[in-house]
């Protein structure tokens, strides 16, 4: 026999959570919780082309049920994996304008929950990878079911994050503070797999950007610069990076952890903010891949000392190696007018 063991996400976790002699055992529930929805939710984008053949077209299906779009089908099927275990004391969606509340019947606890439930779901008609993201605060006030304060943390406070890719395969990808971990899904036991251990962003690595470049007209001098310097048009680069853009975060970000380069998603005469959200997508990235090893800013502040204002704000993002989130500081920053020559 070869090969090395098979560490399944639910041993990994057990296995974290033996390192602190006083945990309860409630952060592990969470955990397991999500991995259950992961499944669930790729059990259903797998059959995502199937509507039109199994005769669910439009909003009806067979069973004379409304058919939900897969953006709502993954916010119901979170939510229901979540609202009842006791751990948490709130959540708060992409989906949902305001926080959601957890029924009264159902016991609360001590932390809080937000997440993406569809990222990329533009891109799910054309088959193309979409993905998950969570992030996991502690609860801090003292009103028993929560309160906005417990909901609008700055990411450095985050005690774990995620991410769910339904690519070629399914991954999980999480942190709980102590590194980032990959997991693949093993379709025919239905387990995740520890086959990412200790994931490392490359640095430099393979030199890869990825941005929407359809906005350019609308970007900053110093954004267009920064672009114009990783293709190699200002002469500064040996190499000038190669181009990618899914259009799904959570695979553009995937990509960036293994290959390396950069991910972003800049503010513009259009967008100020940018349009990613900070809650739901900004934060937890920028702890994955700060644990990985990498950095994420929004051009001036890291991403995880943001402090949040309210619930869908949005925030520049540029997340990716260190040498590359130098870079950003070099041509975005404010007061970086003309890049600095080296
Ligand atoms: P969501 O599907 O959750 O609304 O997120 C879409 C986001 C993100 O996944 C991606 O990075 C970005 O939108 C792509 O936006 P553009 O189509 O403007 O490039
Ligand atoms: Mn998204
Ligand atoms: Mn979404």
């Amino acid at each position: 026999m070869t090969g090395r063991s098979v560490v399944t996400i639910e041993r990994h976790i057990i296995e974290e959570e033996r390192r602190f002699p006083q945990a309860t055992g409630a952060f592990s529930d969470i955990l397991y919780d999500i991995a259950l929805a992961a499944k669930l939710i790729s059990a259903q984008v797998r059959r995502a082309g199937l509507g039109d053949i199994l005769g669910q077209t439009g909003t009806t299906n067979v069973h004379g049920e409304q058919v939900k779009k897969l953006d709502e089908f993954a916010h119901d099927v979170i939510f229901r994996a979540m609202d009842h275990g006791g751990h948490l004391c709130m959540m708060a969606s992409e989906e949902e304008e305001e926080i959601i509340q957890i029924p009264p019947q159902f016991e609360t606890g001590n932390y809080v929950l937000l997440y993406d439930p569809l990222d990329g779901s533009s891109n799910i008609d054309a088959n193309i990878p979409v993905g998950t993201i969570f992030s996991i605060h502690r609860k801090i006030s003292s009103a028993e079911r929560g309160s906005v304060e417990d909901v609008l943390q700055p990411g450095f406070k985050q005690v774990a994050a995620a991410y769910v890719l339904y690519g070629s395969s399914t991954m999980l990808v999480y942190t709980t503070g102590r590194g980032t971990h990959g997991f693949t899904l093993d379709p025919s036991i239905g387990e995740f797999v520890l086959s990412h251990p200790q994931m490392r962003i490359p640095s430099p690595g393979k030199t890869i950007y990825s941005i929407n470049e359809g906005n350019a007209r609308h970007w900053s001098e110093g954004q267009r610069r920064l672009v114009e310097h990783l293709r190699g048009f200002d002469g500064e680069l040996s190499e000038p990076y190669s181009a990618r853009y899914v259009g799904s975060m959570v695979a553009d970000v995937h990509r960036t952890l293994l290959y390396g380069g950069i991910f972003m998603y800049p503010a513009d005469s259009l967008n100020p903010s940018g349009k990613l959200r900070l809650l739901y997508e900004a934060a937890p990235m920028a702890m994955l891949v700060t644990q990985a090893g990498g950095r994420a800013t929004d051009g001036e502040r890291d991403i995880l000392d943001i402090e949040p204002e309210s619930l869908h704000q949005r925030v520049p993002v540029y997340l990716g190696s260190d040498a590359s989130i130098e870079t950003v500081r070099r041509f975005v920053s404010e007061g970086a007018r003309s890049p600095v020559t080296r």
